[in-house]
């Protein structure tokens, strides 16, 4: 096996793959569609970062690539249906970042509570303004989680060991940690909190969820932070909020347009505003969190890889199958229609192949089944398997 392995990716992905005796091919920046389709020529395995698209036809191009890493957490650059219909497996890194996110929250709650950013500039511009009013302790005070995934829930348990009260409401349901209290409904949470913290996810239902209307329905004085996607939140409606002094302060790393490069100019109505501290989208951006991101999409194709393991890929049926003990492995992606895995199992039966060990898994319109045989498989039977009329892909796997 070869990997190809573009944008500057943690070296630990190249280790893991190394290790596990593929061979690897490093270059630092994104291909194009034209450069990415010449360079892909000899490889099976392709590691990208959020830069690289990979499109329908570039995996038209290249129908044996195995699997797509994205070490990011994003998929969106990659043409999953496409590679789901050529049984490409595609991997991503949706936790590495998480523990970033809730540590950039945490220190934003601090800092606006003491406003730490005003004090900052004061002094750096040589002004002794050594004052207490306005400024509070966290301890004791209440936090609106609002979006109890990955990430509203680790601040919540965090939250709670800084001694907050925490509340939070989720469209869906969610087990409360420690002592957090669930509301019933996002008005429920603005009434009983100081601070409403962001945390939803990207669902196009989420646009433009808080505006004027919820701002107003925070309680005066309150702390605004968005660390979550930049179209959920109307911006004008918070400067407006903010330059009333209704939002004591506000704490923002996403926004609808963001600069595409380093060093490119910036504009949004929340620059300049006191007690508002504006982020570059940085919430995730750590090095621990590179590291971790190449440690597990790099785990993830090394397994798939080595096993067949599809566990956490995105676009196909999770299984996880762990080593084989018998003679070899075989794993096979399959349109998902009725009776594919008995034709599986008759053209082995027929071959006088047994069976060792079998798993199935199904996901929408695809399945995938990996089977463990207790002799060696001729090239007669791996013919005929990849004949069965439902076979998208088929991998012996020693
Ligand atoms: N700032 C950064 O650098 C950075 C880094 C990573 C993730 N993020 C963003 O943070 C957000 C949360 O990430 P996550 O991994 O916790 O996602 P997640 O999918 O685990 O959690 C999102 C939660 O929000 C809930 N939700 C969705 N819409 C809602 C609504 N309208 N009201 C209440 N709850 C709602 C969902 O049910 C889910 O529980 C995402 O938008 C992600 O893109 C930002």
């Amino acid at each position: 096996m070869r990997a190809l392995l573009l944008e500057n990716l943690h070296p630990l992905a190249s280790t893991i793959l190394t290790e596990a005796g593929i061979e690897v091919e490093t270059r630092p920046g994104a291909l194009a569609e034209d450069e990415l389709i010449a360079a892909l020529e000899r490889f099976d395995l392709l590691g990208i970062r959020s830069k690289t698209e990979v499109t329908k036809r570039v995996l038209a191009a290249h129908p044996d690539l195995v699997a797509v890493g994205a070490f990011c957490i994003g998929t969106n650059q990659i043409d999953l249906a496409a590679a789901t219909e050529r049984g490409i497996a595609a991997f991503n890194a949706p936790y590495s970042n998480t523990r970033s996110v809730v540590e950039l929250a945490v220190a934003n709650i601090i800092a606006m509570a003491r406003r730490l950013t005003e004090r900052d500039k004061a002094l750096h511009a040589g002004i002794w303004d050594k004052s207490s009013e306005g400024s509070h302790e966290v301890r004791g005070r209440t936090l609106g989680i609002v979006g109890y995934g990955n990430i509203g829930s680790q601040l919540s348990v965090i939250a709670e060991m800084l001694g907050m009260q925490v509340y939070f409401y989720d469209t869906d349901e969610k087990l409360a940690l420690g002592n957090a209290r669930r509301c019933s409904s996002l008005e429920e949470l603005l009434d009983s909190v100081e601070t409403v913290t962001l945390h939803v996810d990207g669902r196009m239902g989420n646009a433009g969820i808080f505006g004027r209307e919820q701002f107003t329905r925070m309680r005066p004085r309150s702390l605004f932070l968005n660390l979550s996607r930049g179209f959920v939140v109307d911006y004008d409606a918070l400067r407006d909020a903010v330059v009333s002094g209704h939002v004591a302060g506000a704490a923002v790393d996403v926004f609808p347009v963001e600069p595409r490069r380093r060093g490119d100019r910036f504009d949004s109505p929340l620059r300049g505003l006191p007690n508002v501290i504006l982020t570059p989208h940085v919430g995730g951006s750590t090095e621990e969190a590179q590291e971790d991101i190449g440690r597990f999409v790099g785990t993830k194709l090394r397994d798939y890889v080595q096993t067949g393991s599809t566990a956490l890929s995105v676009n196909l049926a999770p299984l996880t199958p762990g080593r084989s003990a018998h003679a070899q492995r075989v794993a096979h992606i399959h349109h998902n229609t009725p009776g594919v895995l008995a034709r599986v199992n008759q053209v082995l039966a027929e071959h006088e192949v047994n069976i060792g060990a079998q798993v199935l898994a199904t996901r929408d319109q695809t399945g995938y089944v990996v089977t463990d045989t207790d002799s060696g498989l001729s090239p007669g039977v791996v013919r005929a398997l990849r004949s069965v009329p439902e076979t998208i892909r088929l991998r012996v796997i020693d």
